[in-house]
């Protein structure tokens, strides 16, 4: 299909964190034992058996991930090899047929190349993210995992994920929900993880937080993550971010700790209680689309205790020094010295 080449009208630096229609998006289907041809769709639809296993039995994974117009031009995607080992690892979570990373790579450089005019300038400040999934489609009544699989992969121009990009929100915890189960699927980036918390996100948003922060499932005693995001908190000189099996192994917050460590902290991955939090200088929380999100205040509703984080409403400075330098590495304006950045070549 032919690659348009007008630019969209569309104000760039104004844009939310949601769907915005572009040309359009690659597919690829798994049947008879193999990964067929990726084949490019201007459709914004599937087809699907109303039996397909991922409708009734859940099979569904997906990704995120961001490409940006940098300083010199160029378009770079973040990591994306990452996202395709992670996604990976959710396919043998749900007992699908995993996408090879190369292939996954390839599509996600096709949807880049082919929605080009949607790759917001670099002085918006917005990104093109990217959206792989996954999908059982064989009809199946009985709860057996499908022989057929689609995997699809679509780009949207995006802007800040929280309306008030880089300022302090404030979170709460809820103990009567979980997201996941201890040793369940909290640790793949599966679609029916995000339903378990649709409720506890929607009072949250109700009650006027930007996110629910979970604990562990098991015993209550530990932060896990946000229903969107990983948290992180400084300490003195310390980074610190929970160790859980029911968390997303964050691609944002792998590299921030990188990030940390060459600043000079000392990164520590382990058990955090929520008490803790009358210790930390900042926390936040981040992600792919959250980026890093400065929490000011997280709510522990069941005991009605206030963790007051950011006093003065700010973010924090180390919280920002980890960001400029994240989104400074992303749009190409300093040296991209641990090979992040994937260059698309147009
Ligand atoms: N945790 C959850 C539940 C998420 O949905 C996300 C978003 O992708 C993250 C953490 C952050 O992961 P990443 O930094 O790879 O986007
Ligand atoms: C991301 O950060 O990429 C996410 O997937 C979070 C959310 C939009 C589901």
């Amino acid at each position: 299909m032919k690659k348009r080449h007008e630019s969209p009208d569309i104000d760039w630096a104004h844009i939310p964190f949601g769907y915005i229609k572009t040309d359009y998006n690659v597919r690829c289907a798994y049947t008879n034992g193999e990964w067929g041809e990726i084949a490019v769709s201007d459709s914004e639809t599937v087809d699907l058996h109303i039996a397909a296993t991922s409708l009734h039995y859940g099979q569904e994974i997906f990704e995120g991930q961001k490409a940006f117009r940098g300083v010199d031009g160029k378009i770079r995607i973040f990591r994306p090899e990452e996202n395709a080992k992670r996604i990976i690892e959710s396919a043998k979570g749900l007992n699908m047929v995993p996408l090879p990373a190369e292939r996954f790579v390839e599509m996600m450089e096709m949807v880049v190349r082919l929605n080009e005019r949607f790759v917001p300038p670099y002085e918006s400040g917005s990104s093109f993210y990217l959206r792989p999934l996954e999908i059982g489609t064989t009809a199946r009544v009985g709860v057996r995992a499908a022989d057929d699989y689609l995997f699809i992969l679509f780009g949207t121009p995006v802007g800040p994920y929280f309306p008030d990009g880089f300022k302090p929100t404030k979170v709460v915890i809820y103990r009567e929900y979980d997201r996941a189960a201890p040793c369940g699927t909290g640790r793949w980036k599966v679609g029916g993880n995000y339903a378990g918390g649709l409720v506890a996100t929607m009072r949250a948003k109700r009650e006027g937080y930007s996110a629910v922060l979970f604990l562990d499932p098991k015993e209550k005693k530990y932060i896990d993550e946000c229903g969107a995001a990983n948290f992180f908190a400084i300490k003195g000189n310390k980074y610190i971010t929970p160790k859980s099996n029911c968390i997303l192994p964050s691609i944002t917050n792998m590299s921030m700790q990188q990030i940390a460590r060459d600043m000079g902290l000392e990164v520590e991955c382990r058990p955090i209680p929520p008490k803790e939090l009358r210790e930390v200088d900042e926390a936040a929380e981040c992600g792919t689309a959250a980026v890093a999100s400065p929490i000011s205040e997280v709510y522990d509703s069941d005991n009605d205790v206030h963790y007051v984080i950011a006093k003065d409403g700010k973010p924090g400075p180390v919280t920002t020094a980890i960001y400029e330098k994240l989104r400074a590495i992303q749009y190409g304006r300093e040296p991209d010295v641990y090979g992040w950045m994937h260059e698309v070549k147009l």
